[in-house]
């Protein structure tokens, strides 16, 4: 048995970047509620905003495209209800999704739409090939149990079953999420909200996944926190060269970490591009809107 150092191979995720995508999708859709003749073309004309005017169905999100390179982050955002948690949730295969295909490139080579693989597939691409970090740290954690062991969790799904090292790969992980290694056997329901997130985060990259989801990370968080734990996702990009998706209602957190953006609205991409493009010169109205903080 042995337990990857944290560190990846640089050379090898540096070698395919910018030519392969770690992780493309396709046709993303994902529906609430059983749809109807009305709802189900690919026109949304019969639909007022999201929801479907004759069965009341919601199209959370609809036929998402996008591609993400290695070590890069994308930045989704739009207001409350546009459907950023549905759509990471669904990457994350919380959801299953309506439509769509999902590849990444370190998994079967990318040969595998990974929204139709098995049960068994699926436990392993979640423990393996990304890591996500929710809203709610209640998600992500199990509050009762100790830091250390919501960690050695993942570890030993990862088929690592040798206690010391399982100790050891803990603490360093803690450590580099800037958790006190003394208070490793606390459960994070001891912490502070920003705590218990950087819990999360060190959790979530337990067996290195090139792929790190996060969901709102900072939302309702004090500012100076915020900033702290932005500050603390960017060194950890650029120290392990992990793609990251960013989901966010808030510009300031896109502007701050994303390079590329996605912008959502009642589940459609209404635009993308680079991060300070859209920031600087949106070109759909309601971007520019957003942007003029007038949403
Ligand atoms: N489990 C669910 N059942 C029905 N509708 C849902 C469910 N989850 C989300 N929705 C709806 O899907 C839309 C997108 O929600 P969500 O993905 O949470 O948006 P966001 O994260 O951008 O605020 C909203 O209209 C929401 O009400
Ligand atoms: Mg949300
Ligand atoms: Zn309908």
């Amino acid at each position: 048995m042995a337990i990857e150092p944290l560190q990846m191979s640089k050379g090898m995720t540096e070698s395919i970047e910018k030519e392969i995508p770690l992780v493309t999708v396709k046709g993303l859709s994902k529906q609430f509620g059983s749809g109807c003749e009305y709802c189900s073309t690919p026109s949304h004309e019969e639909k007022e905003g999201n929801r479907c005017k004759h069965c009341g169905s919601i199209w959370a999100v609809r036929d998402i495209d996008f591609e993400l390179y290695p070590g890069e982050i994308l930045g989704v955002v739009g207001e409350s209800g546009s459907g950023k948690s549905t759509m990471i949730r669904s990457l994350f295969l919380d959801e299953e999704v309506t439509n769509g295909s999902m590849t990444v490139s370190t998994y079967n080579k990318g040969k595998i739409n990974i929204f139709n693989a098995s049960a068994q597939q699926k436990r392993y691409i979640r423990n393996h090939v990304m890591g996500m970090v929710y809203q709610n740290p209640y998600l992500g954690l199990r509050m009762t149990f100790s830091s250390s062991g919501n960690i050695a969790e993942k570890l030993i799904a990862a088929d690592n079953f040798h206690v010391g090292k399982i100790r050891e790969r803990a603490s360093e992980l803690l450590d580099k999420v800037e958790i006190p290694i003394s208070r490793m056997d606390e459960p994070p329901k001891n912490f502070s909200g920003g705590m218990q997130q950087r819990v999360q985060i060190s959790k979530a990259l337990a067996n290195n996944p090139p792929l790190l989801l996060l969901d709102e990370v900072t939302t309702g968080l004090d500012l100076s926190v915020q900033a702290k734990v932005l500050d603390l996702i960017r060194s950890l990009q650029r120290e392990l060269n992990v793609a990251m998706i960013v989901v966010s209602h808030d510009l300031g957190v896109i502007r701050m970490l994303a390079d590329r953006t996605m912008v959502l609205r009642q589940g459609l991409v209404v635009e993308k591009g680079l991060t300070d493009q859209i920031l600087e010169d949106p070109q759909h109205p309601y971007t520019q809107l957003l942007v003029h903080s007038l949403l």
